[in-house]
């Protein structure tokens, strides 16, 4: 988790210096709690053991990185599963396809060998890529109503929520296309 939220930090760096507004806002990591592991391999019928944990559960480690705008998405993820120890196992692109609630992020599970005293191990990472909108979105819904049981005759909630996600990402959009003027502006104005 430590290597590749270096990298990305890194990358941030790097970006910045060549003129583009930092893509990243923040970038926080996780380790997942253990009782939340064991749920999560007990909810699939799988025993409790070490073994399990390292090669069915995929997200130990998580990291969220909170981007500017959508396009700053794409480029990082882009330039970072390029990178030589990296490997991309799979990617769920739910800005392309948004979860039927509204959901809008990039998921990716990464794998990347580390270093240890007396072997080197391939170990996998998680990383979720959002919008600050897309972030604003799933942090309301995660505390109103992820993972809940929804109670009957609650479809107008859904709805509604969906409904807030379409209008967020519109806006964020908007955003991004003022910027892209703006950048354009001053490129022109330099030329
Ligand atoms: P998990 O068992 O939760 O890990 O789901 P998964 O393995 O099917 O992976 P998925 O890529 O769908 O989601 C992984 C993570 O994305 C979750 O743990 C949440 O942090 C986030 N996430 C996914 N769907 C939603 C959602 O509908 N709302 C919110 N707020 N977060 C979501
Ligand atoms: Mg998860």
């Amino acid at each position: 988790m430590l290597e590749v939220k270096t990298k990305l930090d890194v990358l941030n760096i790097e970006l910045s210096n060549k003129g583009k507004s930092n893509p990243f806002e923040s970038i926080v990591c996780r380790i997942k709690s253990p009782s939340s592991i064991i749920k999560k391999l007990e909810k699939r019928g799988l025993a409790v053991n070490a073994e399990n944990i390292y090669s069915q559960i995929h997200d130990v480690a998580g990291i969220r990185v909170i981007c500017s705008h959508p396009d700053d998405i794409y480029v990082l993820a882009d330039r970072l599963c390029s990178q030589d120890d990296i490997t991309l196992l799979k990617r769920k692109d739910y800005i392309e396809n948004p979860k039927p609630n509204g959901y809008r992020s990039l998921h990716l599970i990464v794998e990347i060998p580390i270093f240890l005293m007396n072997e080197t191990k391939i170990m996998d990472v998680e990383v979720q890529f959002r919008t600050i909108a897309m972030d604003f979105w799933a942090s309301l819904e995660h505390k109103i109503h992820y993972k809940k049981n929804l109670l009957p005759g609650t479809d107008d909630i859904v709805n509604e929520l969906k409904n807030c996600a379409e209008e967020i990402a519109s806006i964020d959009f908007q955003m991004q296309s003022i910027r892209d003027r703006i950048e354009k502006l001053y490129a022109d104005d330099n030329s």
